[in-house]
C-alpha cells in the first residue's frame, strides 16, 4: 500500500488521494495563481485578511474551513467575480501566470472566459440542454462544428449518455446532479484554463457526487481546478493541495477570514502543522 492509499487518518477513514487516477505527484513548480497579502472588504467589513498562497498548474486545490471564514470570497477573487458585488474591494496581489488579474487594462470578461466557475447551486439557463452548452462558444464567436463541441463538452462532463436523446429538452427538466454536470459542461465548452468550483456537490447525492469527483480527477489532466468544499473526505480524496481557512476575532470582536495552513493534502490530513487544522479535520471545531 502506498502512502496515497493510507485509509486511516486521525482515527477516521479517509481514502487520501483515492481519486488521483494516477496523476503525477502534487507540485507547485508551475504556478497558475500567486496570491499574496490578499485582503477583501465588503463595505467597511474586512472579510478576508492577508492571504498568501500559490495554486499549481493541473492541480486540484481544495479550500476548506468553517462557514464564514472567507472561502467563497477568496475563490471569487480568482476570476474577479467579486467585481460584481457592490461594495466589494480587493487589495494585495492576485497574479495569474505572473500577470496581475486586477490591473486596469485586464478585461474581466476575458478573465472569466479563461477561468470558469461552477457554483453551489446548479444554475442552468432556462434553455435547452444543447443551448446551455453552446451558449459560451456562440457568445465567443467560436467557429467550427457546434454539434461536435457540445458533444465533446457533455462527454467531458460525463453527461452525454444521459442526455444525448434529449438535447432539445429544457435543462430545467434534468435532475439536480445532471444540472450540475451540465453546468460543468457549459464551463468546459469555452475551453477555460481553470475551473473554480464553490461547493459543487453540496446538494448532490453520493452517486452524483462520486461522478463529479471522478470527473474532476479526469479534468485535472487538462485543467487547473480549485474547489471549495465542506466535505473533508472529498477534499482528502480528490485534491493535491489543501488550504485550511479559519476566522480570527480581533480586539473589537470582528471576525476576519484567514488562511491558517496550506500544504499538500496528505500533509494537511496526516500531519498538519497548526492545531486549528487538526481540530477542524478531526471534527473538534467548526
Ligand atoms: N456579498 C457579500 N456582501 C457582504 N458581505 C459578504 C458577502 N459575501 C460574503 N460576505 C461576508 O464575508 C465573510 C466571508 O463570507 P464567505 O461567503 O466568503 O464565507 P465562506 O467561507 O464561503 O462561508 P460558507 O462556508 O458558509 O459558504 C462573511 O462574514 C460574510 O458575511
Ligand atoms: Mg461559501
Amino acid at each position: 500500500m502506498t502512502k496515497d492509499d493510507t485509509p486511516e487518518s486521525h482515527g477516521f477513514s479517509i481514502a487520501l488521494g483515492g481519486r488521483r487516477h494516477g496523476r503525477p505527484s502534487p507540485s507547485l513548480d508551475n504556478p497558475v495563481f500567486q496570491i499574496a497579502d490578499l485582503d477583501v472588504w465588503y463595505g467597511d467589513h474586512q472579510a478576508v485578511r492577508d492571504v498568501t498562497l500559490t495554486v499549481g498548474s493541473r492541480q486540484i486545490t481544495s479550500m476548506i474551513g468553517p462557514s464564514g471564514c472567507g472561502k467563497s470570497t477568496v475563490i471569487r477573487c480568482l476570476n474577479r467575480m467579486n467585481d460584481l458585488i457592490p461594495g466589494a474591494r480587493v487589495t494585495g496581489k492576485v497574479a495569474y501566470y505572473g500577470e496581475s488579474l486586477y490591473d486596469a487594462e485586464v478585461d474581466p470578461i476575458e478573465v472569466r472566459r479563461r477561468i470558469g466557475m461552477v457554483f453551489q447551486k446548479p444554475n442552468p439557463f432556462p434553455k435547452s440542454v444543447y443551448d446551455n452548452v453552446a451558449y459560451g462558444p456562440r457568445v465567443n464567436g467560436v467557429k467550427g462544428n457546434l454539434d461536435d463541441l457540445v458533444e465533446e463538452a457533455l462527454t467531458g462532463a460525463a453527461l452525454w449518455d444521459e442526455v444525448k436523446d434529449k438535447l432539445k429538452a429544457s435543462a430545467l427538466a434534468l435532475s439536480g446532479g445532471q444540472q450540475q454536470r451540465l453546468c460543468i459542461a457549459r464551463a468546459i465548452a469555452v475551453k477555460p484554463e481553470v475551473i473554480l468550483m464553490d461547493e459543487p456537490c453540496s446538494a448532490l447525492d453520493p452517486i452524483a457526487t462520486a461522478k463529479i469527483e471522478d470527473l474532476m480527477a479526469e479534468l485535472a489532466s487538462q485543467f487547473t481546478i480549485v474547489i471549495v468544499t465542506h466535505n473533508m473526505q472529498q477534499a482528502a480524496r480528490i485534491s493535491d493541495y489543501t488550504a485550511f481557512f479559519t476566522a480570527d476575532v480581533d480586539e473589537e470582536g470582528v471576525r476576519h477570514g484567514r488562511l491558517a495552513e496550506y500544504d499538500t493534502t496528505v500533509t494537511i490530513f496526516e500531519n498538519p502543522a497548526d492545531q486549528r487544522t487538526e481540530d477542524y479535520i478531526t471534527g473538534r471545531f467548526g
